[in-house]
């Protein structure tokens, strides 16, 4: 794919919300210290932050889309400022990313995560059941799996518990033996109509206004782009590198992507004791939760997408990182995490492709 400048255009979801949440106090004096913006999409919020930050401030910006990372260096848009520094990776290592910009801890870390708009109104990529275009809905065009070669490659089992779990699909079976159907016959789904159809079939009733393939489409995304493993290794490294007094902030469209994101900042901002152990004492926590903002009644009405977007920030605390304290706060978390939705099979950590 060419790295163009493209007409589709992403409006910035939570902009001043999520930029304010990144420091104490956005009225006060300008913040000096190293952001990271791991979703740069088209730079809506990293655009604000620069505004914001002082003279000896530094901002990182990471997408792992080359468009984006195009958008940021060439054109008229390109950000041309000696305190920006952008880097094409998965946001899984944006601390890999920040230590090498020499960076050993970071002042706060914005994540807007999902989709943007310029990926799934171009037909090109293949996110969308509204165009017929190849299959491929990979957010890194470099590497990785498409949702076609994953479907015709996967078992029946892994396609239904992808389909269901990630889709939250009542149909994951029926539309898994279509899928495996079809490529049986010789004939393995190479586009989004021809996946869209064949969901069509299988799909007995749906809600009014929805897609008989939209459940189907967001299960393959989040699968092929390995989204809800990306974002919990992208929180674990947040516990070691934000500062203290450092700033979380992460905007998610999708109760999955939420409540991993909730379930985190809950489980190292939550102090528990142990009330069978005499004397027990509260473990040290390593965040301190600032709140949940949704976007106002104006924002939606002017922009439908943030409509199901949630900003929750968390304020890293003193208590010095270790990998005991985090080990301490992720035993309980095991069955959370099971709820939150990762299929023992297809995906979570170490499915890396
Ligand atoms: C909702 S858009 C961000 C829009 C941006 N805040 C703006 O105002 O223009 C999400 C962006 O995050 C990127 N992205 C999603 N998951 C990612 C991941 N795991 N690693 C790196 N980038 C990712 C996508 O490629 C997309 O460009």
């Amino acid at each position: 794919m060419q790295h163009q400048q493209t007409p589709w255009q992403h409006r910035t979801v939570l902009l001043h919300e999520a930029v304010d949440a990144l420091w104490d106090d956005a009225t006060g004096p300008l913040p000096q210290g190293r952001y990271v913006d791991a979703t740069f999409g088209r730079g809506g919020h990293s655009r604000l932050i620069l505004s914001k930050l002082g003279p000896d401030a530094a901002l990182l910006a990471i997408d792992r889309d080359p468009e984006a990372i195009a958008h940021a260096k060439q054109g008229e848009a390109a950000i041309r400022d000696p305190r920006f520094h952008i880097a094409h990776a998965p946001f899984s290592q944006w601390a890999e990313a920040a230590e090498a910009q020499g960076w050993g801890a970071v002042d706060g870390l914005l994540m807007d995560i999902g989709v943007s708009s310029p990926q799934i109104d171009n037909p090109e990529r293949g996110f969308s059941f509204r165009f017929d275009a190849p299959l491929d809905m990979r957010m890194d065009t470099t590497s990785g799996e498409s949702a076609a070669d994953f479907l015709a490659r996967a078992s029946l089992d892994e396609l239904a518990d992808v389909i269901r779990t990630y889709g939250e699909e009542r149909f994951a079976g029926p539309i898994a033996r279509a899928i495996v159907a079809r490529r049986d016959e010789g004939q393995p789904i190479r586009t989004t109509a021809e996946l869209s159809a064949v969901v069509a079939r299988a799909v007995k009733t749906r809600e009014p206004g929805q897609d008989p393939a939209t459940r189907t489409f967001q299960a393959l995304r989040i699968h092929v782009n390995r989204e809800l493993g990306e974002l919990e290794d992208a929180l674990d490294s947040a516990l070691r590198m934000l500062a203290p007094g450092g700033r979380l902030a992460v905007i998610s469209f999708h109760s999955l992507e939420d409540r991993i994101v909730k379930t985190f900042i809950a489980r190292h901002s939550k102090e528990e004791v142990d009330r069978r152990v005499p004397f027990a004492q509260p473990r040290p926590l390593l965040l301190k939760s600032i709140g949940r903002i949704k976007p106002s009644d104006e924002e939606v009405a002017g922009n439908p997408r943030s409509r199901s977007a949630v900003l929750r920030v968390a304020e890293r605390t003193g208590t010095p990182w270790s990998p005991e304290l985090v080990a301490a706060a992720s035993p309980r978390d095991a069955g959370k995490a099971a709820k939150a939705g990762k299929p023992a099979r297809a995906s979570g950590k170490g499915a890396r492709k």
